[in-house]
């Protein structure tokens, strides 16, 4: 294919070893289009994440056909550092390594962050330094290595409770915890970036290209490679529901009652609902983000036709399916995948969550091209297949 004789572009993954990270990686390795460097601080992962990674796509691609070229293979070696956002020095030091090679980061995909909502609100100033101040050092590295494209790692949580459900992009941004309130300010602080080097300041001819950004606003990832050699793995007991539903069945929590935060909401059956999509939908959706950010690629024309000239670069899309699934609906999917007899015991309702949270998919699907087919069969059996070949997660 005319992508196996272009050079191939540097991407910079924030978070690359994360249970997200991972399976984005994962996807970028597959396209053969680009060469990943990862950084991760490891506050919630492990490096054998990204080991996995590489020997899952190597072998993929040993039984590819036609046979791998150099260059194949060469994509498929991830170079991964271990550090941390918050130590601007250090990601200096990995732009600089690649400008003194006479290589440039093409472009950054920002996942690493802090995310845990009960959390945020207990250590704000933790999740705004760790969010937002490290957010805007990334960039301004970024700036001065003329490296001017971003995904960037957003989540429904900006919606906070939303007005309307399926949920538009164009929705309010009003978040109601301290880790929500971080997506916004980053998403605003990208779009500032991006309408600043759009408009030249009065009278300067603009030299720079002009920085382009798009903000995927996750939905509720579920699920991991169908091999179940990379998978979530959470420290200490799991916040959210399908990797503690998963421990549970693999014996890992001693008490093994899951119990339902509240069953009078006005759902289906009283349960919170969530619009679960599958992680390596998910990681395809960023792809598709990367290929919108090339000048010229169909995708960039379609993403930007609605962003006038003069304007700053920046779109937001939901990743979602477009579909709600309660929380006993989600028990009983993984009872199916598990075999587990699940007990439940219905609790009070959890802070900071809402009723339901739905994506309106129509303008990741129309602009983007993007689509969300696993369904959450698939999704429980993929969780199953990593969490049973790997009980204590990567140890
Ligand atoms: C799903 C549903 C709970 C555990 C969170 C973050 C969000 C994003 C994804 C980063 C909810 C219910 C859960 C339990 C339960 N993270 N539940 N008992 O809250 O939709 O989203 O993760 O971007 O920002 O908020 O996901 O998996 O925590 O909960 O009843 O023991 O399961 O009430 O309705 P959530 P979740």
């Amino acid at each position: 294919s005319s992508t196996a004789q272009e050079p191939l572009k540097n991407v910079l993954v924030t978070g690359g070893a994360g249970y997200i990270g991972s399976h984005v990686v994962y996807t970028l390795l597959k396209t053969r289009q680009y060469k990943v460097i990862s950084i991760d601080n490891h506050h919630n992962s492990l490096p054998a994440a990204l080991t996995r990674v590489s020997e899952l796509a190597l072998s993929e691609l040993k039984e590819s056909s036609p046979p791998p070229s150099a260059r194949d293979l060469e994509s498929t070696i991830v170079d991964a550092h271990d550090c941390d956002l918050t130590d601007p020095t250090s990601i200096r030091s990995i732009f600089s390594s690649y400008a003194s090679k006479g290589e440039q980061i093409w472009g950054v995909v920002h996942i690493a962050a802090y995310k845990a909502v009960g959390e945020s609100t207990e250590i704000p100033l933790t999740y705004y330094k760790n969010n937002v101040a490290a957010t805007i050092s990334l960039l301004e590295i970024m700036q001065e290595f003329g490296c001017s494209r971003l995904v960037y790692s957003s989540s429904a949580t900006v919606y906070g409770t939303p007005p309307e459900v399926p949920i538009p992009e164009t929705t309010r941004r009003l978040a109601d915890s301290p880790y929500g309130r971080t997506k916004v300010m980053c998403e605003m602080i990208v779009e500032d970036l991006c309408e600043s080097s759009a408009v030249p300041a009065a009278g300067k001819k603009t030299t720079t290209t002009p920085f382009q950004a798009i903000s995927l606003r996750y939905f509720n990832p579920a699920g991991a490679h169908p091999s179940g050699r990379i998978g979530e793995d959470p420290r200490g007991r799991p916040g959210n529901l399908l990797p503690l539903l998963a421990h549970m069945a693999v014996g890992r929590v001693k008490d093994p009652v899951l119990k339902v935060f509240g069953n009078d909401y006005p759902t289906i059956d009283g349960t919170c609902v969530r619009d679960y999509l599958h992680v390596l939908d998910l990681a395809q959706g960023h792809v598709l983000a990367l290929q919108a950010l090339e000048e010229g690629s169909s995708l960039n024309k379609s993403v930007y036709a609605s962003v006038p000239a003069g304007k700053g670069r920046f779109k937001a899309y939901n990743l979602g399916k477009g579909k709600g699934m309660s929380v006993l609906q989600i028990v009983e999917a993984m009872r199916k995948a598990t075999g587990f007899d699940y007990k439940t015991e219905v609790v009070g309702r959890r802070r900071g969550d809402v009723p339901a949270l739905i994506a309106d998919p129509a303008l990741a699907r129309a602009e983007l091209g993007f689509d969300a087919p696993h369904d959450l069969e698939t999704m429980c059996r993929d969780l199953w297949n990593w969490q049973g070949q790997n009980p204590r997660g990567y140890e």
